[in-house]
């Protein structure tokens, strides 16, 4: 396939970015959109020109860095994957493809596709864990029952990878599908109910203090998340931080 690629190249959080184009030839459908990056990465490194960042690790769909905006979507065309398990038969031969970083005020832009999501780290250190006692006395966490359908769905909600694509599809760059993800998978569960009050005020306080936006119930992040995780969690999130509060 010989391809067009307009991609964002910007060198740092307050240099003014700008759309580059690069042709590209030589892109079988079998390589996945990350190794047609490095494709062109080896060209212009070749050409003694700057390649082009973009955050990478896993590259199979587990760690959640590899996180582009693919012709105006998150994690590009298709459904329920990552940008690194994107492959390039999705594409045809001719086309242009536009890839830009994740676009919030809450993700600066570090290098060209690269954003610092370190904000998602902060809405989880503010609650996303529950504290074990260690003192000797530690209940096995396998002799508490726990209903099949609430561990179910803690799981479920337990497989956010933390990428972005969320944030990304939404009009207000709301962070609500990610925190909820977090409160959820431990609300569910008889482990995280001792600091359930504290958790979904710390998070939610965290969340707005990074300057993500509201929900205002679009559901673009559900579609767009490489997980599936549910607007359900959402709906959860919101009657445990109403709970909450009127706990004072
Ligand atoms: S909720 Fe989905 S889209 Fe959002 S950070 Fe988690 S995995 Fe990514
Ligand atoms: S590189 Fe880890 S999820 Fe894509």
């Amino acid at each position: 396939m010989k391809l067009t690629l307009k991609i964002w190249r910007q060198e740092n959080a307050k240099a003014t970015g700008k759309m580059v184009s690069y042709p590209i030839d030589g892109i079988e459908g079998d390589m996945s959109f990350l190794e047609m990056l490095d494709v062109l990465n080896e060209e212009l490194v070749a050409k003694g020109e700057d390649p082009v960042e973009f955050d990478h690790d896993c590259r199979e769909g587990i760690c959640g860095t590899c996180s582009l905006q693919i012709n105006g979507e998150p994690h590009g065309p298709d459904r329920l994957i990552t940008t690194c398990q994107l492959h390039m038969r999705k594409f045809n031969d001719g086309d242009t493809i536009v890839i830009e970083p994740f676009r919030a005020n809450a993700f600066p832009v570090v290098k060209d596709l690269i954003v610092d999501r370190s904000a998602f780290d902060r809405i989880q250190q503010a609650g996303g864990y529950v504290s074990v006692n260690t003192s000797g006395n530690t209940i096995d966490a396998n002799s508490i029952p726990v209903n099949k359908h609430d561990a179910d769905d803690s799981f479920a909600a337990a497989t956010c990878i933390g990428c972005g694509a969320c944030v990304a599809a939404c009009k207000n760059a709301s962070a609500m599908l990610f925190t909820s993800a977090k409160v959820s998978q431990y609300a569910l569960l008889p482990q995280g109910q001792v600091e359930a009050t504290d958790r979904v005020m710390n998070m939610v306080r965290q969340m707005d203090l990074e300057g993500f936006g509201n929900c205002t119930n679009t559901g673009a992040c559900e579609i767009e998340c490489p997980k599936g995780i549910s607007l359900e969690n959402i709906a959860r999130m919101n009657r445990e931080y109403l709970s909450a509060s009127t706990k004072g």
